[in-house]
Order: structure tokens, then sequence, then C-alpha cells
């Protein structure tokens, strides 16, 4: 197939542009690189063996998106593009609002005025807001909430989405809620980067380990869980970028708008992934305990049979090849891309 990527220059579309040429797809890459680096796409290319054709460009510019669609013939879209910072979306909504609901309409009116209707979205488990206990492991239909304006902007394009479909049914859309994805290639050539310190864990960790950051903050050992540290379904990404590429041989056989959970299906504390990424390096991580971070949830995991059922995907890389493949990308880029 000829797939359009938007974002993909990112964390996970980068990785994805590898399993998607593996699996013998064509890539056009549409990013304003506002959080990535052309560099990963080079680096894909030294993976792949392929660089995927990168156009600089914002999805929310219609002369750009017109012009792509214009010329060239698109068999599906995987859409990755948006700010996804819980923190910085609850300082700067405006941003969050304009990037990833304008944007993703503008795209979305090109895709049906051009007559391309296969769409895989990047959800996120933050639709689900903070589960009740009794809710988990979490199914597609449990109750969705969105707690902050990041949240709030990926539950408003799965109803626009929704209500699109439910209009039209010539679309397909897939709507994939991911987990906690973390981890790197395995070559150590591409991974996370993100600007400035991070909140998410794993890369909190691993910059902790290479010296860039001096102690991790567990936050809180009084939760409700087995060891009182929090819950979470960490997610290899490659296993996700794998659940991308089974999505597409998929989404033209599923009608209308079908959310997918993309997780293990197994939850992993905090406490256990410090174990994990221990024994991946082989010397004690820098940790203390603090209080509990406002708004976490004391555990979150998916049901993943869904995602089994309708895509034949399941995920296949543990926490411990997570914290290997995270160390090897941390150590052998202490500074990231730059
Ligand atoms: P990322 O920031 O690494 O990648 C996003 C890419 O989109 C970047 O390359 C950025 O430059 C680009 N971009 C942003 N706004 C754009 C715009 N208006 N036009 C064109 N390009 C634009 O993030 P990621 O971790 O790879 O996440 C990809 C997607 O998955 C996002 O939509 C995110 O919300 C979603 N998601 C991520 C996680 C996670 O923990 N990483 C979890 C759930 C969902
Ligand atoms: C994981 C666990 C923290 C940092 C977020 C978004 C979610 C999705 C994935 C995009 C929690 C603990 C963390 C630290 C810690 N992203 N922690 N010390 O909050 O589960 O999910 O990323 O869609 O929407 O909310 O991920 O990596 O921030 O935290 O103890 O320094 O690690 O309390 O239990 P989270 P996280």
């Amino acid at each position: 197939m000829n797939i359009l990527v938007t974002g993909g220059a990112g964390y996970i579309g980068s990785h994805t542009c590898i399993a998607a040429f593996a699996a013998g797809h064509e890539i056009t890459v549409l990013d304003n690189l506002s959080n990535s680096s052309p560099e990963a796409l080079r680096r894909v290319g030294k993976i792949a063996g392929k660089v995927p054709r990168l156009v600089v460009g914002d999805i929310g510019d219609r002369s750009v998106v017109k012009s792509l669609l214009d010329s060239e013939k698109f068999d599906a879209v995987i859409h990755f593009a948006g700010y996804k910072a819980v923190g910085e979306s609850v300082s700067k909504p405006w941003e969050y609002y304009v990037n990833n609901i304008s944007g993703t309409l503008v795209l979305l009116d090109e895709m049906r005025r051009h007559g391309l209707y296969n769409l895989i979205f990047s959800s996120s488990a933050t639709v689900y807001g903070n589960p009740l206990p009794e809710n988990l492991p979490l199914k597609e239909s449990a109750p969705l909430a969105a707690l902050n304006p990041y949240g709030q902007t990926k539950l408003w394009l799965e109803d626009v989405m929704r209500a699109m479909s439910a209009a039209d049914p010539a679309w397909h859309i897939l709507l994939l809620r991911y987990f906690n994805p973390v981890g790197a290639h395995e070559s150590g050539l591409i991974g996370e980067d993100p600007a400035g310190i991070p909140n998410n864990l794993m890369p909190y960790i691993t910059q902790v380990a290479v010296g860039r950051l001096k102690e991790l903050t567990i936050f809180g050992d009084d939760w409700p869980t087995p060891d009182g540290t929090c819950i979470r379904d960490y997610i290899h990404v490659c296993d996700l970028a794998e659940g991308h590429v089974a999505a597409l041989a998929k989404v033209a056989e599923l009608p209308g708008c079908t959310p997918i959970n993309l997780g293990s299906g197994s939850g992993v504390s905090v406490a256990q992934l410090v174990a994990s990424f221990e024994k991946a390096t082989g010397r004690p991580l820098p940790h203390k305990i603090g209080p509990r971070r406002a708004g976490d949830a004391a555990a979150c995991y998916a049901d993943a049979s869904r995602a089994l059922e309708l895509l034949g995907w399941k995920t296949k890389r543990d926490s411990d090849a997570m914290c290997r493949d995270a160390w090897r990308w941390q150590s052998m880029n202490p500074k990231g891309y730059k």
C-alpha cells in the first residue's frame, strides 16, 4: 500500500516506518518537525535500507495537504501528528486545541474531498480518564472521560470520527488507543527524544541512568496495589509499530469507526519497571519515594483481546526487552538526536 504517515518523524511514527517498510509499504511522511528531527528518518533509512519521503509541512495547512493529496494517490493515512504532553496541555490549552483538533479537521476534510477514507488514528488510553478498579482490564466499551486538554483533543476527535463514519459509510477508521509506549528499536539508532525534562517514566529513568538527571522520584508507594506503586500497561514501541502494520492490513475490511486497545494486557508496577531496568543495566538506578502525582490512577491496563480478534496482533516483547532497548538507545545517544 501507499501510505501517508502524518507525524512520521516522531517517536512512534519513526518506528512504524520501519515496520511498514518491512511489510512492503511505500511511505510519505508529512511532519512539521515541531517535535522531531529529520535525523530520525535518516536513521530509519539505515535500518530499513530505505528513507521515507519527507514532506515538511503542517497538517493544518490546507494548501500543503491538498497539494500532497492532489499529487499522489494514497491507500491509507496513519495519523500520528499532534502534541502529546499532558502537563503542557494544561498550561497551553489553545495550542493543543488548534494543533490537534483544527489540524486533524483539515486533514479529514481533504481526505474525504480526495476519496481517501482509510484512516488509522493515534488515540490513547487517556480517553478512559481515571479508570475505576471494577473496569480493569479496560475494554473498549469502558466509560470515556477527558481529564485534561490533551485528553479532550483525543476524545473529541474520536467523537468527530464516530459521527463522520455514522453519516458516511465510506469511512474505515481504526481508533488505536495506545497504553504506555516505551522502549526503542533494538539497533539503538532510533528512540524517544523528549524536549526538556521528561514527564514520562521511561525517558526519566534512562536520563537518570545516563547521568543527565540526578535521581528518579517514584510518585507514591502507598497506592492500593501489591507493592504500593502505580500499575500501567507498558508496550514496546516496536510491538506498537507492528500493531499499525496489522491495522493497515485490516482497515479496508473494517467499515465504520472501530476503537482498538493497543496494550500488552498486563500491568507492571513502577517498582517492577525500575527492577527490570536495573537488571538491563546491571547497576542500581538512583531513586527515592516521593508523594503521589496529582491526577494519577492507581492502575490502568488494557483488555487486549479485540486487537487479537480483529487484527491478529498481540505484543511479543516483555518489560526486560523494553528496558534493554530503551537503555541501548539512551546510552548510544546520550543527547538524543542532537
Ligand atoms: P511525537 O511528538 O514524537 O510525534 C508526533 C510528531 O508529529 C512529531 O514528529 C511532530 O513534529 C509532528 N507534529 C506535531 N504537530 C504537527 C502538525 N500540526 N503537523 C505536522 N506534524 C506535526 O509523539 P509520539 O509519541 O510519536 O506520538 C504520536 C501520536 O501518538 C500522538 O498523536 C500522540 O498523542 C499519540 N500517543 C502517544 C503516546 C505516547 O506515550 N507517546 C501515548 C498515546 C498516544
Ligand atoms: C507512568 C507511571 C507515574 C514519572 C501518560 C499520559 C497518557 C499517555 C501515556 C499519551 C505513573 C509514574 C512517572 C516519574 C513516576 N500518553 N512516574 N515518576 O501518566 O501513565 O500516561 O503517558 O497519550 O495519556 O497520561 O505515564 O510515564 O507519566 O507515568 O513514578 O518521574 O510512572 O506516577 O504511575 P502515564 P507516565
